[in-house]
């Protein structure tokens, strides 16, 4: 009988849904009931689809057909001009792979090269889970919080020295989620020689790259190690469309590279076709280099940075340490200096950190055990994308007002971000409640 077989695919054994997804349903769970939450949890770039993309869709309503399993061959010709220009990197379409979102192809890439995973101290929540489910063995390679989870290569060699596996895969990711760091040119062109030496492959998961928030200018590890690395991106975080469900990736431009692509467009075409037909057409505008989309990513990625420093420095005023936050729309706030008057709370580990502040102050946050820090460590991701844009009114106020020239000062204070001052404050009376 059906309901005798209790046994599943081990592979997903001790997983459940995405964190990210979860935390953000609790809270939508919460409003819908009526309550106050402050949303730290998720990470989504909340502002309105450009005109011309919203205008493109409509205009491509029609199209019906599905499409070449690699992608639209417009789009991919303009996701290589767009990369070659951005990056200073050559690609050609021949390199271009589109598909419903990067975290599918992330998910594809890593079937294919069936790797072992090495993954920096913290990494995004689901390359690790996505090994699992594929069986590929993951190793974190361990970081300090003192030295902002820097990726530490000395670290990353006994870990690949461990590894007799002789395909290995190492994920990086700059401007970082739950970080916000950003990898600087010198340390970027160490990291390549390094994998060079050591036939790593590398996924460069760059889905930040145009919301650096100016300190540091983002490099591409394909710069220096082309051979090896694969680019991969989408539309979601810098023009907010996430839901689109628009991602891309490039491969090295080599033999092997071609041959690795043949291999994601079998994937592609045995699991999800394609891409949306009318979001693929429409897609080409966010990729054609027009003046008024690009100033539109740079303004909300200034509005980003204003947001997420703000937030920053009101925190490190409270005595948390916090990552320096120089890209995306992440802070990693580290409370271990508090670890006595937590565990006087009987808090201690980072997912009783993170329950206690959703429980007590109604602040959505995720555990840092989430993106591979050591459970002990009291360290939570917090998301500034939603605070003070939980409506779309709210985002366009915000654009708005920073588009009309009001300054950083004003714009961060309690009259336009109310909701991210009611955040602060809550965080101030918890941190009370520990010194
Ligand atoms: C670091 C990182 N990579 C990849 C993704 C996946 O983005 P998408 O599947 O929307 O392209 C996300 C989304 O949160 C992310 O934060």
């Amino acid at each position: 009988m059906i309901d005798k077989i209790t046994s599943f695919n081990p592979a997903f054994e001790g997983l459940v849904p995405s964190s990210t997804l979860f935390i953000n349903e609790t809270v939508n769970d919460l409003w819908q009931q009526g309550e106050q939450a402050f949303h730290m949890g998720f990470g989504e770039s909340r502002f309105d689809v450009h005109p011309r993309l919203k205008a493109s869709l409509i205009d491509n309503a029609n199209k019906k057909s599905y499409l070449p399993a690699r992608g639209l061959p417009q789009l991919i010709d303009r996701v290589a001009d767009y990369y070659s220009a951005k990056l200073e990197i050559p690609f050609s379409s021949s390199q271009v792979i589109v598909g419903p979102g990067s975290k599918s192809l992330i998910y594809g890439l890593q079937m294919i090269l069936n790797a072992d995973l090495f993954l920096p101290t913290p990494s995004w929540v689901s390359y690790a889970p996505q090994a699992q489910l594929l069986g590929n063995k993951v190793s974190y390679v361990p970081s300090a919080v003192e030295d902002n989870y820097q990726l530490d290569i000395d670290a990353l060699d006994v870990l690949v020295k461990n590894s007799d596996n002789p395909r290995k895969l190492l994920i990086i990711n700059s401007p970082n989620n739950p970080t916000g760091a950003v990898m600087s040119d010198a340390f970027i062109k160490q990291l390549a020689d390094y994998c060079r030496a050591n036939d790593i492959w590398v996924l460069s998961d760059e889905i930040y790259f145009q919301v650096c928030h100016g300190e540091v200018e983002h490099v591409s590890i394909a710069k220096y190690y082309p051979e090896g690395t694969f680019v991969f991106g989408g539309l979601s975080k810098h023009l907010s469309v996430g839901g689109w469900r628009v991602g891309v990736a490039l491969f090295p431009d080599t033999e092997l590279g071609k041959q690795l692509l043949e291999k994601m467009v079998v994937f592609a075409s045995e699991t999800w076709s394609g891409v949306s037909a009318p979001i693929q057409y429409a897609a080409i505008e966010a990729y054609q280099q027009h003046d008024d989309v690009e100033q539109y990513v740079v303004d909300c990625c200034a509005i980003h940075g204003i947001r997420t420093g703000f937030i920053r420095k009101e925190l490190v005023k409270l005595g948390v340490r916090c990552t320096s936050a120089q890209g995306g729309f992440y802070i990693a706030a580290n409370f271990d200096s508090f670890s006595d008057g937590l565990s006087k709370l009987g808090i201690n580990t980072a997912a009783q950190l993170a329950r206690h502040l959703l429980d007590e102050y109604h602040i959505a946050t995720l555990p840092g055990s989430d993106f591979g820090i050591p459970e002990h460590t009291q360290t939570l991701r917090l998301s500034t994308s939603y605070l003070d844009m939980e409506t779309e009114f709210d985002s366009q106020r915000l654009y708005d007002l920073y588009n009309g020239g009001l300054g950083s000062k004003s714009l961060m204070g309690i009259d336009n971000h109310p909701v991210t001052h009611g955040a602060l404050s809550a965080f101030a009376q918890f941190i009370k409640t520990i010194c």
